[in-house]
């Protein structure tokens, strides 16, 4: 134990001292520490990286042997990576990385491996070394950090990656940026980096304070100059950013026979390239002369004028040759040193909200897949695939994720979805948001409910839901999915005809091993009854018995009586059971009716007041919205319980006891109910106003009736209706499910919160907090109760907060367009307001609000949207914040009608 706590101190009192010369990091993979000539230090890369085999392979070099040391990763991590420091020397704009691997048959295999190397978020090369061996990699990078990884990444099938040495040094500030875009989110990759007219080896550290290789000009040209050609004045100091050494300027290659000088140099890989050539004026005489590259007159008439110094640099574009061509104009054209390197972006970064929703999934699982900085960059993490910094497919089959979290409704970028064997249970639902999916595999899970959302999926083509315990019949609504090719309900507990929507050509429907399911309906109508529910297919089983009896004593004594009495016994049973049912629904009814005033509506009357469920106005958390009137002529709302079997009747009833509770004028009120088997539906006011979602959202005319005086008033009242839901009534409600189309509008324009569906009511007993399964809108929902389930009515103001943002923007909270920052309105919005930066407030209020009362809803709608809950204000505190923002609007308004 002593031992190796010495051993760590050690090591890093080595990094400090044998950083050696100033600011270099020489590693030695797989080695141990030495000096090495000009001092020097080299050190052990133990303390870098954590994984990998080491060993030393010999070599011939020439005439002389060297014995080199090599990491080498037979484990079967797809990356193994070093972690470089980057925060060891001040004002470094950019260092040089070289990286050197060796193969030279270490393990007597003669299988030289092949893998890629990734710097940061990029993949920057695929290292072969059958190609060559050494490889060395030399690449500039952009410190932009404390430190960076560079990684091997292993190729399927290729062998084991191997390394020898990771040289760090740091750059002169603000070299290799001339004329060159975007430089800070850019590597470069080097190519070439001559020193012309020069054939005696490479020249590097000392003579270039930054180790940077230099290599001899091996195609060289018959004429040139040299250092000893007439050379007037020592090149001393001069002024170029990457101030290349003055023993490379102090040689050139100088025009040869012809008119022209060329360089002809071969790339790798079809690639941007940026280039840089180096002049100095070592001969008596001014030159000047046309640059051409790849037959492009780059720059007219350049002139190297004696004993001074110069340098150009060139952008190229899609090229995979370069012809650099000096074209005489005066005297003989000299080009003194020059470097070619590939450009190569960053990739960006894959979007916060993608990331944070990513790790909590994590945690879902209960397992460490691994997953650490960026999910597409520079490989994808295990279980995902990406396109750009987009994750667009996620595969999590055989974890144990139980119900499908909301966050999975936050990656909307999402095409194939795979989380078939993960213990789902209870309903689909969370996915609504995911418009580009095409593949949803559920299947072998124990699923129950269809849910209110597949229909939202508009690109699906591929829904699996083999495999599970789904109940009732198959969902009208999947009959929308026009895309749909493959429905696959194989093996579930589903009854009843197919809806007719999904008999249509290019849709297959897999519906083997159900109960009974076909899109014929007659033969299926005696079974899907008797499946309906556990306790009437009992004593039907009983009365099987009993018939055998019937049929041994009766022998022969008639079909005709025999089948008499079989009817009678039929009808028997089945009126008994209809009135159990209708026993248990009377005594629901008398138990509602004495909670409240509300009234109980038959399905005949929701049916005549709707027209037979003629318009619908909306789609509720579980269900269509239709638009009635009721024979008083008052018209109303009815929210129609979608896909029965999903909540029981105890759901019901709770939700029209919770809603039968509640009055207030910023609240929908509750009309009414009608329970009857299969039909639980509620009877709202009915707001003709529409939504506030279809206020902001709509056609640009309803936009623009909401100005900003409007907005804050719906603001408002939106937040005393949430205000008496938490403080007011008695027990406390949590909505659960605020957002902006579940504020409606009257014709007056007042602001009221509807549905009511996910609301949990807490008694002020309760703890503080209620642990629940998520459930919410993607976009609204509170980030610290999906990540620890703890709900409170912090939660709800979270929402409102989001809301309120909607309101200052005029945008959607999770949207497509734009950089991956704006994908969610919040992290968007948040670091511009706090800075005050109210270009981003909706369009259409430019110029018409007082920046104070701006100022102060922006203000209370970042602290809603904190990540902490107890930061959050509670919402009594949030309504008299907006109450002032109201106020200050409307003498402002005053004001200016004042001075028109
Ligand atoms: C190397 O370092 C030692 C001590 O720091 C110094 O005496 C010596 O001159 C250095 N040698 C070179 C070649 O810089
Ligand atoms: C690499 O090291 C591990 C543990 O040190 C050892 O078990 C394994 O055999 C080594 N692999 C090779 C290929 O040398
Ligand atoms: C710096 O690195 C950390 C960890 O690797 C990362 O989270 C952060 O985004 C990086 N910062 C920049 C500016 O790239
Ligand atoms: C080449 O360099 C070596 C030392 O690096 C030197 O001894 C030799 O004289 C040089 N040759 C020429 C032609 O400059
Ligand atoms: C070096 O050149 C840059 C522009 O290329 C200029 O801004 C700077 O003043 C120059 N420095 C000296 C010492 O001449
Ligand atoms: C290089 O470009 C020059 C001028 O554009 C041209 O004359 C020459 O033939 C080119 N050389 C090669 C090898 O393509
Ligand atoms: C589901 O996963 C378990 C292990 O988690 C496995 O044993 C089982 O075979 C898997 N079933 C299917 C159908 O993939
Ligand atoms: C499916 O639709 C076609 C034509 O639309 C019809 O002929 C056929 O009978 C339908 N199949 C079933 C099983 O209803």
């Amino acid at each position: 134990m002593l031992i190796w706590v010495n051993l760590v101190v050690l090591s890093s009192f080595w990094v400090l001292i044998f950083s050696n010369p100033e600011g270099f990091l020489s590693l030695s993979c797989g080695g141990s520490s030495y000096t090495a000539a000009y001092n020097i230090s080299w050190l052990s890369d133990n303390t870098y990286i954590e994984t990998g085999n080491t060993t030393t392979v010999t070599y011939i070099n020439g005439n002389s042997a060297s014995s080199v040391p090599i990491r080498f990763f037979p484990d079967s991590r797809s990356r193994q990576c070093y972690k470089i420091p980057m925060s060891w020397k001040k004002d470094l704009s950019s260092v040089l990385i070289r990286a050197t691997f060796v193969y030279r048959n270490y393990d007597s295999q003669n299988s030289p491996p092949a893998f890629q190397v990734s710097l940061g978020r990029r993949i920057t090369t695929t290292v072969d070394l059958r190609t060559n061996d050494p490889w060395i990699e030399e690449l500039v990078w952009p410190v932009n950090n404390d430190s960076v990884l560079l990684c091997l990444l292993a190729v399927k099938g290729r062998g084991i990656p191997v390394i020898s040495s990771l040289e760090v040094r740091p750059l002169p500030l603000n070299a290799y940026r001339n004329s060159l875009e975007g430089s800070s989110n850019i590597i470069l990759r080097r190519s070439y980096r001559i020193n012309s007219g020069y054939t005696n080896g490479t020249i590097r550290y000392p003579s270039d304070p930054y180790d940077r290789i230099w290599d001899p000009d091996q195609n060289f040209a018959p004429f040139h100059g040299s250092s000893s050609f007439n050379r007037l004045t020592k090149l001393t100091s001069y002024n170029i950013t990457e101030n290349p050494p003055a023993s490379v300027l102090e040689t050139a290659r100088i025009l040869d026979s012809k008119d022209s000088l060329s360089y002809t140099l071969s790339l790798n890989t079809l690639g941007d390239y940026y280039i840089i050539l180096y002049f100095a004026g070592i001969l008596p005489l001014s030159a000047s002369f046309d640059v051409t590259i790849n037959n492009e007159v780059k720059q007219y008439d350049y002139s190297v004028t004696s004993s001074e110094v110069g340098s150009l640099y060139f952008t190229q574009k899609r090229i995979s040759n370069l012809n650099i061509t000096l074209g005489k104009i005066k005297f003989n054209p000299q080009v003194n040193a020059l470097e070619v390197y590939e450009i190569l972006q960053i990739p960006p970064e894959a979007s916060s909200t993608t990331v944070s929703a990513l790790k909590v999934i994590e945690q879902f699982t209960s397992q460490d897949l691994g997953w650490q900085d960026d999910p597409c960059t520079p490989l994808p993490w295990n279980h995902i695939e990406c396109e750009g910094n987009r994750v667009t497919s996620l595969f999590l089959s055989q974890t144990n994720l139980r119900s499908i979290s909301p966050t999975l409704g936050d990656l909307l970028d999402l095409k194939t979805l795979d989380l078939h064997n993960t213990s789902l249970t209870g309903a689909v639902q969370n996915l609504g948001s995911l418009k580009h999916l095409q593949k949803l595999n559920l299947s072998f899970n124990q699923l129950k409910y269809f849910g209110s959302e597949l229909e939202d999926l508009v690109n699906l083509e591929v829904l699996d839901l083999q495999n599970n315990s789904l109940q009732g019949s198959v969902l009208e609504t999947l009959g929308k999915l026009k895309k749909l090719r493959l429905l696959n309900l194989e093996n579930n507990s589903l009854v009843g005809p197919l809806p007719q929507s999904l008999n249509r050509t290019g849709l297959e429907v897999r519906i083997m091993g159900n109960p009974c399911l076909s899109f014929s309906s007659l033969s299926c109508n005696n079974v899907s009854s008797t499946v309906d529910t556990p306790q009437v297919t009992i004593p039907i089983n009983k009365k099987h018995k009993k018939q055998n009896r019937i049929v041994i004593l009766l022998g022969v004594s008639g079909g005709a009586l025999f089948a008499t009495f079989l009817v009678f016994v039929f009808v028997s049973i089945y009126t008994r059971r209809q009135r159990k049912k209708e026993r248990d629904i009377t005594r629901a009814q008398l138990k509602m009716q004495n909670w409240n005033s509300s009234r109980i509506f038959s399905h005949k009357e929701i049916k005549s007041a709707t027209r037979n469920f003629k318009e619908v106005i909306g789609r509720g958390s579980f269900g269509a919205v239709y638009r009635g009137k009721l024979p008083d002529g008052k018209e109303v709302a009815v929210k129609v319980r979608f896909d029965r079997t999903q909540l029981g009747a105890d759901s019901f009833i709770n939700e029209v006891q919770l809603l039968s509770q509640i009055r207030h004028q910023n609240l929908v009120s509750f009309e009414g109910f009608c329970y009857e088997p299969k039909q639980q539906i509620l009877v709202y006011e009915y707001l003709p106003g529409g939504s506030l979602a279809d206020h902001l959202y709509g056609p640009r005319s309803k936009r623009h009736s909401l100005n900003w005086v409007s907005r804050l008033k719906v603001a408002v009242d939106a937040a005393e209706g949430l205000d008496y839901l938490h403080n007011g009534s008695e027990p406390r409600i949590i909505h659960r499910d605020v957002k902006c189309s579940n504020i409606l509008l009257d014709k007056e324009m007042n602001a009221k919160v509807s549905d009511f569906g996910l609301s949990k009511q807490f008694t002020k007993a309760d703890a503080s907090h209620v642990t629940t399964v998520v459930k919410g809108t993607a976009g609204y929902l509170d980030p610290e109760y999906y990540s620890t389930l703890q709900l409170t009515e912090k939660s709800d103001v979270y929402s409102f907060g989001v809301v309120l943002l909607e309101l200052i923007c005029g945008r959607e909270p999770l949207t497509h367009s734009g950089s991956p920052d704006s994908f969610n309105l919040v992290l968007w919005a948040r670091p511009n307001l706090q800075a005050g930066a109210f270009e981003i407030v909706d369009d259409i209020l430019k110029d018409t609000f007082d920046p104070e009362s701006m100022r102060k809803a922006a203000s209370i709608a970042i602290r809603c949207v904190e990540r902490d809950a107890s930061g959050r204000p509670p919402i009594a505190e949030v309504l008299t914040q907006l109450k002032e923002a109201y106020t200050l609007q409307l003498s402002y308004l005053a004001a200016a009608a004042h001075t028109d």
